[in-house]
């Protein structure tokens, strides 16, 4: 069972997020657990402040170390804690996959202008979700919450797989349809209709690759390419250059026609 324990300032923030749609459904089948802690139950103070002004000045407050520790303390062992900034390793399906391997993470929601840099000393990483700010951690920790708990176990039925999901092979996903079979005038590509699972899965992984090349190339430079995706993507408008800066194989050698 994976456990995720959320330290915030704002718990009803995230309580949708914990209680409804499969991450719900998977609390209540065993296969996580979700635990909100609010940050300001660990301020010393009778006015439950947990912040303060920074050193040297400046607009904003800044989350004390000493109530993020004590908040800690208050959890079991973790083997990862984790601290939302804008200024953290980014977020991506890969960490997503080591974080699914833990027991226990703990997520960090900072706020205000965040929290004091010791804070540094208390965690095993700083995470970011993009580059832009938001006002708070909580929309982060939802978001690895979301991409960390579909890749846990029994989470996702087969009718879910995440294994063809954009970035699990390395590649975006290729396009999906569904009825009505013509919609204003587009037709659902016909070899999708055509029962031949070879020739399905052959048009899909053309069609990953055409659109992993129109939308994020930087992808293929890490995605593991067959010689067909190497002759597919020359036939997409790639160049020979383009290939071997992707580290493509070479594609498969035209078959020679038999003399008579
Ligand atoms: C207003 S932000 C603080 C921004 C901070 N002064 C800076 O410029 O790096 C408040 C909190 O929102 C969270 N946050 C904002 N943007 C984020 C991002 N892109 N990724 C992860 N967390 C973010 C962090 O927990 C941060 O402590």
């Amino acid at each position: 069972m994976l456990k995720f324990s959320f330290l915030t300032l704002f718990p009803e923030l995230l309580r949708p997020f914990a209680d409804e749609a499969i991450v719900g459904k998977a609390r209540s089948r065993g296969l996580i657990d979700v635990e909100l802690v609010n940050m300001r139950d660990y301020a010393d103070n009778k006015h439950h402040k947990v912040d303060d002004t920074p050193y040297g000045g400046g607009a904003g407050m800044v989350i004390r170390v000493d109530v993020a520790q004590r908040a800690l303390e208050s959890l079991p062992p973790a083997d990862e804690v984790i601290l939302f900034s804008p200024a953290g390793q980014p977020f991506t399906q890969q960490v997503a996959e080591e974080l699914a391997q833990r027991r226990h993470l703990v997520f960090l929601c900072g706020r205000y202008e965040g929290f004091d840099a010791r804070t540094e000393a208390l965690v095993t990483r700083e995470l970011s979700i993009g580059d832009f700010v938001m006002m708070g951690g909580e929309a982060a920790a939802a978001c690895v919450l979301e991409a960390v708990a579909r890749l846990v176990p029994d989470v996702l039925g087969d009718a879910q797989s995440h294994e063809a999901d954009s970035f699990s092979s390395g590649l975006l996903d290729y396009p999906e349809y569904t009825r009505p079979a013509e919609w204003q005038g587009q037709n659902v590509p016909e070899v999708l209709s055509s029962g031949n699972h070879a020739a399905i899965a052959r048009w899909r992984r053309r069609e990953a690759l055409a659109r992993t090349k129109a939308r994020r190339p930087d992808l293929l430079h890490s995605a593991s390419l067959s010689p067909q995706d190497s002759a597919d993507l020359l036939e997409l408008g790639a160049t020979p250059a383009e290939l071997a800066e992707w580290h493509a194989p070479e594609p498969p050698k035209p078959k020679q026609k038999r003399r008579k």
